[in-house]
């Protein structure tokens, strides 16, 4: 797991790193798309205006790109400004070219929603899995909506929101805990864990503690982002605030000089 405590923006850093490696990424009759799994909340909104930004320059395009979103609420309309549904369609999918086909995100009201977890499962197996994961991180250390407690092992599943996230997101509800829904499809730890390359966007103080045990605990099931110390490349992009609690030592241990944009 490696730090990038940065002072510039880490939306634009994690958004020129995705163009970087969609360009890279040779289209094979084996493998014709890169997949990425896509995350929502506000973290992410700078990364989307980047990626907007650099699609509309001509310097970026999605045909050969297959996304997957990490979560979606249970129960709410597709419709409601606030579904994950509505949030990639206003802040990314509107913006940009890409086929329909290409872009899955979870169905929080299907009638069948552990057959709907287990497609979605199917699904990314059928791409080749996940190249590039993107998420945020929860002031509870969950990733998608793995929260506290979640199973290392977990796949895409139905799960319960802690209190914790109710109430951060309840932001997005006009502050309203009892408008946000209280459970969610979220895909699972070992789906993450399946990824070839994880990034782990984080700004703000209220990321510090998250942070912290991220870098500085071991590995445990209370902080679920602690299972990316596991896996073999991780990025996490943290400003300065962010990364205000990791100790002196665990920076110049994680630390890369420079991130290869
Ligand atoms: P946020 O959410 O970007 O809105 O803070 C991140 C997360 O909960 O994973």
């Amino acid at each position: 797991m490696y730090l990038i405590e940065s002072e510039e923006n880490v939306g634009f850093l994690t958004a020129s790193y995705v163009k970087n490696r969609i360009e890279a990424f040779i289209t094979t009759p084996e493998k014709p798309y890169f997949v990425i799994a896509l995350p929502t909340g506000g973290t992410s909104l700078d990364l989307y205006n980047h990626l907007v930004k650099f699609h509309k320059e001509g310097l970026l395009k999605f045909d050969n790109v297959v996304t997957f979103n990490l979560d979606e609420y249970i129960g709410l309309p597709a419709k409601h400004p606030e579904s994950y549904h509505s949030f990639m369609a206003r802040n990314f999918f509107d913006h940009i070219k890409i086929p329909q086909e290409q872009v899955n995100i979870l169905n929080g009201n299907a009638s069948d929603l552990e057959k709907e977890c287990r497609l979605y499962e199917e699904k990314i197996k059928h791409y080749g899995g996940i190249d590039l994961f993107l998420g945020g991180i929860g002031q509870n250390g969950h990733i998608a909506f793995n929260e506290p407690g979640s199973s290392f092992s977990s796949r895409t599943r139905i799960v319960n929101l802690s209190e914790d996230t109710i109430k951060a997101n309840s932001r997005f509800f006009n502050g309203d805990i009892s408008l946000v829904p209280s459970r969610a499809l979220s895909m699972g730890l070992g789906t993450i864990m399946e990824s070839k390359e994880v990034i782990i966007m984080a700004t703000g103080i209220k990321k510090a503690q998250a942070l912290y045990h991220a870098f500085e605990d071991k590995t445990n099931t209370a902080w679920p982002i602690t299972i990316l110390q596991k896996h073999p490349r991780v990025f996490v992009l943290a400003d300065k605030p962010a990364a205000s609690e990791i100790s002196k030592t665990i920076k110049q241990n994680y630390g890369l000089c420079s991130f290869i944009k």
